[in-house]
This record gives structure tokens, C-alpha cells and sequence, in this order.
């Protein structure tokens, strides 16, 4: 198949855009290069560097590469920021959105495989989670791509669109040649792996009074290479879903800490830090749609095996990218 990947220059985009190109489909990646790295994106794609906040820049893409299929990950994803300045995340999440329906839409192309993630369900009433849990986003990330998942179901049903969203939990893990590369870093696993190439003293835990058996947050680590699979499965689904990704497993942030103590062999010292404005204490998946609908299992769930591919980037890429715009 031809694939227009937009974000595929970001840390999941780049990972399933190899594993795109290793299954033999011709990949086009459509990114801004704002946060993402052109080193990133594998050398069997061509990268058109683009910004979806631009209709015209999103509509000559489509028009030049008439794809068989959109895998959307372009997005901001910062919840923090998104708490801060919104209008960047309805800016970049929703108007670009918008524009890359738009461009499917004038083109006639029908299938869109779209990132989606937990936070459209904000602080959910219990766990696991499962699809038909009421989305109630508590920050604007989750809104702006709970807003982009409706504007879509819309197009379904008059425009003919095919959306499939996957609801990603807590991506992490790498592969050789790919990682986690975010500036700046908010994410558990990287920051506490930055901790043990001695690029900062302790991990900040924030929150240690949540009602959880540690006091700790507990997350559903799912490796980005399960994701890209799943985005494969995606493409000629019948079952457009929506489809939550994870494992079913949590994992709190002790335990991630004492795992990745385990792989580096570094104490990693922690510090009590108060508590993050909008954390969820506990989210699980429930992915058995995903399993029985799109035959999706990951291969790499142990939480060893993820924080060890991790480490393994971290340790040969101690700066991420060359040339990423690091300050
Ligand atoms: N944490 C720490 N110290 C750190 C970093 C994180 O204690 O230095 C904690 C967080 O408070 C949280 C857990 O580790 O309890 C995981 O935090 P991450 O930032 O790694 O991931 P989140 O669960 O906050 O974020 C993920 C996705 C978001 C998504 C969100 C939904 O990365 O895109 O889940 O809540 F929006």
C-alpha cells in the first residue's frame, strides 16, 4: 500500500514508519520538524516537510501522493503545555485536523488510522478501561483529540471517511535505531534513564500519597513497537473500532524506578515531589477489542524487556538526535 504517515518524523510515527517500509509498503511522511527529527524518518520514506496548521501545504501532500491510507500521528502531546496554552493544542490538534479531513476528503481518500490516547478519558470511575468508558478528558491534549476523534465520526457517516482511533496508554521502549526523544522530556521511563547516564541526580516522584498499594501512580506501559503493529493490523481492518492499546498490566512509578534499576544496575535516587496537576492515580487498558477484533498481541509486554530496549537507545544515543533542537 501507499501510506501518508503524518508525524512519522515523531517517536511513534518513526517507529511504525519502519516497520512500514520493513513490511515493503512505499511511506510518505508528511512533518513540520517542529518537535520531531528528520533523522528519525527511515530512508525508504520520502519526507515531505509540511505543516497541517497550513490547508494548502496538507492538500498539495495529498493531491501529489494519493495514498491508499492515512496514518495520523502529527499532534501535540504535552499535557502540561496543553494545560498552560490550549490554544496551541486546538490550533495544531483540531484545526489541523480539520484541514487533513478536508484534503482527504477533496482527494477521495477514505482510510485514516488516528493516534488517539487514555486522556479522552480523563479520571475514569473504574479500571480496567474499556472503550465504552465515558470519554471526559480533564485537560486540553485529551479534549483537543477527543474533538478530532467526533469531527471524524461525522465524516464517517457523510463523508464515507474510515477512521480507526487507537487509544494509546503509556508508550515507551525502542527500537535499534529509534527511541524516546522529547524536549523538553516529561516522560517517566526516559527521565529516569537520564538519571542513570548521570545527566541528572535524582527522579522526581510525583505524588507518593495517590490511593494505590504503593502511593504511587499506576500506568499501562505498552512497547512502541506493539503500537506500530497495531497500526499495521489497522490499515485493511474491517472493525474500525475505536481500540484502546495496552497491555492490561500496571505498573507504578516505583516499580518502573526498581525495574530500571535492575537493567542499568544504577541506584537511581529518587526525591518526593508534590503532586502532578491532573494525574489520574491508576489507568489500565482493557484491550480485548483490539485482541479479538484486530488479532492485535503484544509481543513485548514485560516491563524489563521495554525499559532494557530503552536503555539500550538511551545509552547509544545519550543526547538523542543529532541536530534536534535541544536547548
Ligand atoms: N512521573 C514521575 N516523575 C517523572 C515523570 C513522570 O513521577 O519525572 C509519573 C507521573 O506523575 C505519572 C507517571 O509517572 O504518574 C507516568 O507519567 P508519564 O509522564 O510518563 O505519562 P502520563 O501517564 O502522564 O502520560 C501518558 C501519555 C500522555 C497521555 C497521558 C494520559 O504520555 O500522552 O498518559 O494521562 F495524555
Amino acid at each position: 500500500m501507499k501510506i501518508l504517515v503524518t508525524g512519522g518524523a515523531g517517536y511513534i510515527g518513526s517507529v511504525t514508519v519502519e516497520r512500514l517500509a520493513d513490511d515493503g509498503h512505499t511511506v510518505v511522511v508528511f512533518d513540520n520538524l517542529e518537535r520531531g527529527h528528520r533523522e528519525a524518518v527511515d530512508p525508504r520514506a520520502r519526507l515531505i516537510v509540511g505543516d497541517l496548521r497550513n490547508p494548502d501545504a496538507i492538500l498539495d501532500a495529498m493531491r501529489a501522493v494519493r495514498p491508499d491510507a492515512v496514518i495520523h500521528f502529527a499532534a501535540l502531546a504535552l499535557v502540561g503545555e496543553s494545560m498552560e496554552q490550549p490554544e496551541l493544542y486546538f490550533h495544531n490538534n483540531v484545526v489541523g485536523g480539520f484541514h487533513l479531513a478536508e484534503a482527504m476528503r477533496k482527494v477521495g481518500v477514505r482510510r485514516i488510522i488516528f493516534s488517539s490516547t487514555c486522556a479522552t478519558y480523563g479520571i475514569p470511575d473504574q479500571v480496567p478501561i474499556t472503550e465504552d468508558t465515558p470519554q471526559r478528558p480533564a485537560n486540553p491534549y485529551g479534549e483537543s483529540k477527543l474533538q478530532f476523534e467526533r469531527m471524524l465520526r461525522w465524516y464517517e457517516i457523510i463523508h464515507k471517511l474510515e477512521p480507526v482511533f487507537l487509544r494509546y496508554f503509556n508508550a515507551c521502549g525502542a527500537t535499534e535505531r529509534l527511541g524516546e526523544d522529547h524536549d523538553p522530556e516529561t516522560h517517566l521511563i526516559p527521565n529516569v534513564l537520564r538519571v542513570a547516564l548521570g545527566q541528572s541526580d535524582a527522579v522526581p516522584i510525583f505524588g507518593h500519597d495517590y490511593p494505590t498499594p504503593d502511593g504511587t501512580c499506576i500506568r499501562d506501559y505498552i512497547h512502541v513497537l506493539d503500537l506500530a503493529d497495531a497500526h499495521v493490523r489497522a490499515l485493511e481492518t474491517p472493525h474500525l473500532g475505536p481500540y484502546n492499546l495496552g497491555n492490561g498490566q500496571g505498573f507504578s512509578v516505583l516499580e518502573v524506578i526498581e525495574t530500571a534499576r535492575a537493567v542499568t544496575g544504577h541506584p537511581i535516587p529518587t526525591r518526593i515531589a508534590p503532586r502532578r496537576l491532573g494525574d489520574p492515580p491508576v489507568l489500565v487498558a482493557d484491550a480485548t477489542r483490539a485482541r479479538t477484533q484486530l488479532g492485535w498481541t503484544p509481543k513485548c509486554p514485560d516491563l524489563h524487556t521495554i525499559v532494557q530496549d530503552a536503555w539500550n537507545w538511551h545509552r547509544a544515543h545519550p543526547h538523542g538526535y543529532a541536530g534536534s533542537k535541544r536547548r
